[in-house]
């Protein structure tokens, strides 16, 4: 962890908090071995998010579409949970009120034992029908699946349950995030470049709410500006230190 940094103040405010949301973006799980998207070897350097990630991708080339996400899947299969992702997952289970917000479409915090998510962006482990919207969980290798199209006992085409560049999010879920966030008294923000809407504007609702805000970032990022304490660090280094 940074040296010098005193988290005193801030532990107090998360001891005594009624309510505490926790933001959690890409790097949470960067020490899992899970690529980000901006970084050095983000995986949006490798590839043009609007050839890959958006339903008109889809509809041009669904075998590419589907291609990408089983690679991503074999990628993340053998990955586990780490400190940071266990140490929320240990917070949930000593506040009475506690919501975690995820950009994340890996499940790592699922396999770490959280319970209480808000999946903004989707999950990589669920299917979704084109044509009777069923969603489904399917974590088994899907590559070779009807030549690489895998489809629903409906007939209709599966896509992979992520919310695409161009799409809405689940209107439960933002709403349950956004209430999360004005709710709180003591809210995290974690490993995320705050810069995709509306998942940033949390933070921001949430300070403007009058929550406690603390960054676990190495990097400054778009809300370092406005948070109460601001930790440069790894999330496995500052996040076990809370508990
Ligand atoms: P980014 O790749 O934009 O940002 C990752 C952040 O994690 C950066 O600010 C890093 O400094 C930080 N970071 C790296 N290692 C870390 C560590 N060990 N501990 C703590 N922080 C660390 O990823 P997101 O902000 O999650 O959307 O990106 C948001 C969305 O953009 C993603 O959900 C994805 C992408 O397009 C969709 O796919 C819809």
């Amino acid at each position: 962890m940074e040296p010098g940094v005193d988290i005193k103040e801030a532990a107090a405010r998360l001891k005594s908090a009624a309510s505490v949301c926790v933001l959690t973006g890409a790097g949470i799980s960067a020490e899992s071995g899970v690529p980000t998207f901006r970084g050095e070897d983000g995986l949006w350097k490798s590839y043009r998010a609007e050839e890959l990630a958006t339903p008109e991708a889809f509809e041009r080339d669904p075998v590419l579409v589907w291609q990408w996400y089983n690679w991503r899947r074999e990628l993340l299969r053998p990955l586990e949970p780490n400190a940071a992702h266990r140490a929320l997952s240990e917070l949930e289970g000593c506040c009475k009120d506690f919501s975690l917000v995820t950009q994340n479409v890996d499940g790592l915090h699922e396999l770490a034992g959280s319970r209480h998510i808000f999946e903004l962006h989707g999950n990589i482990w669920r299917t979704r029908c084109t044509g009777c919207a069923t969603v489904s969980t399917r974590r088994e290798d899907l590559s070779d699946e009807a030549g690489g199209l895998p489809r629903c006992e409906c007939g209709a085409l599966l896509r992979p349950d992520i919310v695409w560049f161009g799409e809405s999010l689940e209107p439960r879920v933002i709403t349950g995030a956004v209430e999360a966030a004005k709710r709180a008294d003591f809210f995290f923000v974690v490993g995320t470049s705050s810069v995709v809407q509306p998942a940033a504007s949390l933070s921001v609702m949430a300070k403007e709410a009058g929550a406690y805000v603390v960054e676990i970032n190495p990097e400054a990022t778009a809300v370092t500006g406005l948070v109460d304490l601001a930790i440069k660090s790894k999330a496995t280094l500052a996040l076990p230190q809370f508990l």
